[in-house]
């Protein structure tokens, strides 16, 4: 399969691995579109993730998660798309990010994820209990996906968002060479 084929990177991982924040970075540096899907979902809908959660449950997130991820991957311009944490937990988003994008999985361990998240406001799932516990409940169930989905794993808990970053847009540019690559600030 060619980056024809496949001309989005996402970054998958748990909540708090930072896939956000880096992929912020890597867009500015590779010059694309940042997709940040949680962003999209709360534009789609009109409501924040926290009120979509309350108002029509985890599966009604999911289902306009779905939709949201859809549309992100039909972009023709090649776009770095930043996922939530549950993302794959759905088949037919592992098969949509499988067809259009290079798949890279920050991977945090719980402990450091919760460092990151504090008492996880503005994240439904973490609210109401142990940040860590969810965590590392979350942790255990969708290693496996991530995994399966990865074309690139890459340790974040001792790496700073600008190393991460660095990390990937290097591979980036081994797949597809350095075109539309700006700069790194130093
Ligand atoms: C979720 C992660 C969140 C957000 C939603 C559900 C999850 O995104 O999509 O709260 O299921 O892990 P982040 O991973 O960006 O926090």
């Amino acid at each position: 399969m060619t980056g024809q084929d496949r001309p989005h990177l996402a970054l998958v991982g748990g909540m708090g691995a930072g896939k956000t924040v880096v992929g912020a970075l890597v867009a500015e540096r590779c010059r694309r579109r940042h997709v940040d899907l949680d962003r999209w979902i709360q534009a789609d809908t009109g409501r924040s993730i926290g009120v979509v959660f309350a108002e029509s449950g985890e599966d009604g997130f999911r289902d306009a998660e779905q939709s949201s991820l859809g549309r992100a991957l039909e972009l023709a311009e090649p776009v770095v798309l930043s996922t939530g944490g549950g993302v794959l937990r759905r088949p037919a988003n592992r098969e949509a990010l499988a067809a259009r994008a290079r798949v890279v999985w920050l991977r945090a361990t719980p402990e450091t994820a919760a460092a990151r998240v504090g008492d996880g406001t503005g994240r439904p799932l973490l609210e109401g209990g142990s940040p860590v516990e969810v965590l590392r409940r979350l942790d255990a169930e969708r290693s496996p996906l991530y995994e399966a989905a990865a074309d690139l794993v890459l340790d974040t808990d001792a790496a700073t968002p600008d190393q991460v970053a660095d990390e990937v847009v290097a591979w980036l540019e081994r797949l597809e060479g350095p075109a539309g690559r700006s700069a790194a600030p130093s």
